[in-house]
């Protein structure tokens, strides 16, 4: 039976926990992440996390609590957490011959309008498994939820259902905000290599500047005509994206920039100390790609951001062997409390570890 009343928020849903996909290996990472920001926010409960898995279910009591950390807990700034929903429900069962409607009687009972449906398994290899089954099941669920009386609403605040199988027969129902988790499905993000970028690395860039960028920010930040400067640049996929926005760029990097992304004309390139170059005016943006120890590269940041040598910094931070969440935290701390103690606020921070990166996360620092 479908629910009486049009439910658009998730805040009157009853969860029982929090499904949340990472990159397969940093499940422990995702779960301390999880369980430090969940308290700051006064909810209290535990992360079962099984290594290698893919994802952590974060548990509590405090069904309201779990409703508010999925609105509330900003998703670009859960380092670890690709994709995430609240569980109404885990079916271990489901019968072969019509999987479909048993959940579809299930959402019917918590919402009559979804914003879309995303079908999802854990990004491994046994999880993989299941692509061409979750590709045959949209019409099917779909089908089912309108015979239930759930309405398909695109493009509205109702809440997005999202179906994790960890095989055909056992799914977790869950529901996400639309507004306050990833717009594809397991958050994966996946870019075309362009043939003319001159190294992989571009990947990581276009996916930071899609994913971590509000709309408002990239119309700031990236303007055609702007000017960026790029640590670390060669051979310059990092460039090639920002250049193909139409920026300025002053590349610093010892090593040769890629021959035709110079012949452009947009790049000016340094064989100098990222660590030591100084700009001679102030650009809109900064980015850095250079493999260092996080609290180098932190304070690096700083200094630009303090000294407002750059409007916002996109760069990378390459994980340690251990305590990963809490190298992480320590250097965007160490960012923010240099930031705020020269400019008298909070910069405004961004940062995941991306589809595209593998044993580092991504940031954006932006002056507020
Ligand atoms: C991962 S690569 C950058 C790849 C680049 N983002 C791209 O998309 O093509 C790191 C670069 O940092 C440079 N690098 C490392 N330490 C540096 C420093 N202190 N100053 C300038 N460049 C540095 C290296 O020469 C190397 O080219």
């Amino acid at each position: 039976m479908a629910a009486e009343t049009a439910i658009t928020g998730l805040s009157a849903l009853r969860f029982t926990a929090l499904l949340v996909q990472c990159r397969a290996g940093f499940e422990n990472d995702c779960a301390a992440e999880l369980t430090e920001r969940a308290a700051a926010e006064n909810v209290w409960g535990y992360c079962k996390a099984q290594p290698g898995a893919g994802f952590v279910e974060y548990f509590s009591e405090d069904g309201p609590g779990l409703a508010r950390a999925l609105t509330q807990l900003p998703m670009r700034t859960l380092v670890f957490a690709r994709q995430w929903a609240g569980v109404v429900d885990i079916i271990e069962d489901l019968p072969q011959a019509d999987r479909a409607t048993p959940i579809a009687e299930i959402v019917a009972a918590q919402v009559t309008h979804v914003s879309g449906v995303f079908i999802e398994y854990p990004d491994t290899n046994t999880g993989k498994q299941l692509s061409a089954f979750s590709r045959k099941f949209q019409r099917p669920i779909e089908a089912a939820l309108a015979r239930a009386g759930v309405q398909l609403a695109p493009e509205t605040d109702a809440p997005r259902l999202q179906l994790f199988f960890t095989d055909s027969s056992r799914v977790r129902v869950a529901l996400a905000d639309p507004g306050n988790s990833a717009g594809w499905p397991m958050g994966i993000l996946r870019l075309k290599m362009p043939r003319q970028a001159p190294s992989r690395s571009t990947l990581k860039l276009d996916e930071a500047l899609k994913r971590l960028f509000t709309e408002e920010e990239r119309a700031q930040l990236l303007r055609p005509g702007g000017h960026a400067v790029d640590l670390g640049a060669a051979p310059g996929g990092w460039t090639w994206q920002l250049t193909e926005r139409g920026m300025f760029v002053t590349a610093i990097d010892n090593g040769p920039m890629d021959a035709t992304l110079m012949a452009g004309g947009r790049v000016e390139h340094l064989r100098s100390d990222a660590f030591t170059y100084r700009p001679a005016r102030a650009v809109d943006l900064l980015v850095c790609d250079i493999v260092d120890k996080p609290a180098r590269v932190a304070g690096l940041m700083a200094d630009w951001l303090e000294r407002g040598w750059c409007r916002a910094a996109v760069f990378n931070l390459k994980l340690p062997m251990r305590k990963r969440y809490a190298a992480v935290r320590d250097a965007l701390a160490l960012i923010a409390e240099r930031v705020g103690e020269k400019t008298g606020r909070s910069p405004a921070i961004a940062c995941k570890q991306l589809y595209h990166d593998r044993e580092e996360v991504t940031a954006l620092v932006r002056l507020a």
